[in-house]
């Protein structure tokens, strides 16, 4: 059976901040989604969220960008939102960009990612959602899930792995896709991936039969907007066993807290924290970036589970070190590289207090010559 997982997450408001989303809002997404499944729209559903953003797990068969799935989404969302509004959540339909519904998502907001699979007689995935940082977040851990041996021992002990992987990686500036294929071109791959604010990995697909192994949203909210308007707090898909990574290859690419873009105000980096369902909130300076994993089967588009994946004593050490790193990070108060980089800095509100102080900037021989009368007296000046 052809089945298509999609996951589709926004941030339609949030009780006391950016912190998490309240139960009255998945509620009323959930109401949405009971109705497209009994339409038959949709197989199956799961409504979880990280942090303030509200993920909608769904599967079906009409394939990516269907644009009755979208707009059950949208509606979900739309329906959630004006419970936020009652609610006086904060930032009520923070991530929705549009007021009306076009064909389908793209570019209105919300994130996504679909996965259209052949369902094998065992069909395992892992869904990795993430708050306080964006899409390029999961680079890392994709190279490391599958192109890195010693994250991942089948690529040379699984024969089906053997022959590597394929990476699909999208320029978000330019709107541009190029494919990589590994273990030959691991080099070029991590030369553009290693900027992840720019290249991101879009999907990866297995050398032997190109089948898709994984699939993250993409969508940068501030490259819609063109202003900041909240992170693109992203989900990943990744097909488990049988030729792609095993649970456990998949999970120990999260055993690094290594540094995320986002946190306070999308403008910080810092440690991303696998956590479990439970501990899906942001707290500490709006953070630290926060991780969820959740394991499924998938049968006849059934979905059976979830297992919530760093709910585990092993993942405690990961989270200890996250802290520390969040102490070290947070005491370097406004100054990189703790705060994001100009490039970064460019789609939030810092060029409009540069713009401000245009005036006040004068060049720097007048600020030589005005200084140097202070301390020498005017027409002195000495070498
Ligand atoms: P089991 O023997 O527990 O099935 O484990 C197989 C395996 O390959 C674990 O990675
Ligand atoms: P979100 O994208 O999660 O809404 O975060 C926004 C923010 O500014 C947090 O400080
Ligand atoms: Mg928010
Ligand atoms: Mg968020
Ligand atoms: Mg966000």
């Amino acid at each position: 059976m052809r089945t298509t997982v999609s996951v589709i997450k926004a941030d339609i408001g949030s009780l006391a901040g950016h912190h998490v989303v309240h139960p009255d809002t998945m509620a009323a997404a959930n109401r949405v989604l009971a109705e497209a499944k009994r339409q038959s729209i949709i197989l199956d559903y799961y409504i979880t969220n990280v942090g303030d953003d509200l993920e909608l797990i769904m599967t079906h068969t009409r394939g990516e960008l269907d644009q009755k799935v979208h707009e059950v989404a949208w509606n979900a969302f739309k329906e959630a939102t004006n419970v936020a509004k009652e609610l006086g959540l904060y930032a009520a339909g923070q991530d929705l960009l549009s007021d009306t519904f076009s064909g389908n998502l793209k570019g209105m907001g919300p994130g996504m990612a679909e996965l259209e699979l052949e369902e094998r007689p065992s069909e395992p995935i892992a869904i990795f959602m993430a708050d306080k940082t964006e899409p390029g977040a999961f680079n890392l851990p994709l190279y490391k899930m599958f192109a890195d041996p010693f994250n991942t021992p089948g690529l040379v002990i699984d024969p089906t792995m053997n022959e590597g992987f394929k990476f699909e990686v999208l320029d978000v500036y330019e709107g541009k896709a190029v494919e990589l294929s590994c273990p030959e071109e691991i080099y070029t791959l991590l030369a553009l991936i290693g900027t992840p604010a720019r290249y991101v990995v879009r999907k990866v697909r297995r050398k032997k039969d190109n089948m898709l192994g994984s699939v993250t949203s993409i969508e940068r909210l501030n490259l819609i907007a063109g202003k900041y308007v909240g992170k693109d707090d992203p989900v990943l898909v990744v097909r488990l066993q049988h030729g792609f990574p095993a649970l456990g290859e998949a999970l120990e690419a999260f055993s690094f807290p290594y540094l995320v873009p986002g946190w306070m105000r999308g403008s910080h980096y810092g440690p991303l924290m696998p956590v479990s369902q439970r501990d899906a909130r942001a707290t500490r300076f709006d953070g630290p970036p926060r991780l969820i994993g959740l394991g499924f089967n998938v049968k006849n588009g059934k979905l059976t589970g979830p297992s919530d994946l760093f709910d585990d004593p092993a993942f405690d050490e990961v989270r200890r070190t996250a802290s520390v790193i969040t102490d070290y990070m947070r005491r370097h108060g406004p100054f990189m590289p703790h705060r994001l980089e100009p490039t970064e800095m460019e789609y939030t509100t810092l060029p409009t207090i540069v713009e401000k102080l245009k005036d006040r900037f004068k060049k720097e021989e007048d600020v030589t010559k005005a200084k140097r009368s202070i301390y020498v007296g005017k027409g002195e000046e000495t070498d």
